[in-house]
């Protein structure tokens, strides 16, 4: 079977949720504690086994690729200031053997369109797809790792999804199938951001996808669905039609860090877990006194 090896970044975006924070700041670079979301993604992609990163961007996310290089003046200042600290933390970007590709997506015509202007890059093999603002804390192994093990074992394509609460059906993408077997549930219907009232469960999909290459042929058909967008989730659901698709109940906790106060839960949660803020936070939340705050 082929192995997974590739990733696709779709960061093209706008980051219009985030706006004025993400005018001249690509909304993957906005930091959680320290690490840029993008970090996070590229270290769940690295363990996961990926060798070649490709980013999907345009005008303006030149600071997302600037990331990966390497700063030949900013290590040697670093080094001449014997810093080894943070010299080491430049060096754990990124490893060496992995290779980052950019293609431009020149029109914001949505992610599927995105995906598919990877196809030159990823050809007709498996890849992954990760939305770095999707940010997901595992305790052991990354869900990219998790997923692509399933991947392994069954070669049909795995869309993560978790459960949401049912007033907040209509922001994701949302699946419905059979049971679930050890974590895979084999899909049967797959819609983009259902109007309220209309989801056909509440399991959302979350920014990771393992998928077969056959989704490109299946891009390149796909109308402009919600949003006027062209969607993923639409070439998904012609794959259903076509091969088995899973949906992957993942060991983790995600955040939405699409979403403000789900970029805010991720700041005070992924604190509470490095050893040099815990104790600090858990003292300043716990004295905080909420009845001081004026809320505007
Ligand atoms: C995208 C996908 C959606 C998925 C979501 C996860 O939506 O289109 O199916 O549920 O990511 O974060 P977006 O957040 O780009 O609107």
């Amino acid at each position: 079977m082929t192995k997974i090896k590739k990733v696709v970044f779709p960061v093209a975006g706008l980051g219009t949720r985030f706006l004025p924070a993400t005018k001249s700041i690509p909304k993957e670079m906005l930091p959680v504690v320290d690490r840029p979301l993008m970090q996070y993604a590229i270290d769940e992609a690295v363990e996961a086994g990926i060798e070649t990163i490709v980013f999907v961007n345009s005008q303006g996310k030149k600071a997302i690729e600037d990331h990966f290089d390497r700063m030949p003046d900013l290590e040697s200042e670093l080094k001449a200031k014997n810093k080894t600290d943070q010299l080491a933390e430049l060096d754990n970007i990124l490893p060496s053997y992995v290779k980052c590709v950019s293609v431009r997506q020149v029109q914001a015509l949505g992610l599927g369109h995105a995906v598919l202007c990877a196809k030159p890059i990823v050809d007709n093999e498996p890849f992954a797809v990760m939305l770095p603002d999707d940010l997901i804390y595992s305790e052991n192994k990354g869900v990219l790792k998790q997923m692509v093990e399933q991947y392994e074992k069954t070669g049909a394509s795995i869309i993560a999804v978790e459960a949401v609460p049912e007033d907040k059906t209509h922001l994701y993408g949302v699946v419905s199938g059979d049971e679930f077997e050890n974590g895979l549930m084999k899909l049967n219907a797959i819609v983009e951001k259902p109007p309220q009232g209309t989801a056909p469960s509440n399991l959302s999909v979350v920014g990771r996808y393992v998928l077969n290459g056959s989704i490109t042929q299946f891009l390149e058909n796909t109308k402009p669905g919600s949003g006027g967008e062209i969607q993923l989730t639409d070439a998904i659901a012609e794959q259903i039609k076509n091969e088995t698709v899973y949906a992957y109940q993942f060991d983790g906790i995600r955040y939405d860090c699409g979403s403000k106060f789900g970029y805010l839960q991720a700041n005070v949660e992924f604190a509470l877990r490095r050893s040099e803020f815990a104790e600090d936070m858990k003292a300043y939340l716990e004295n905080l006194n909420f009845k001081e705050f004026t809320i505007k």
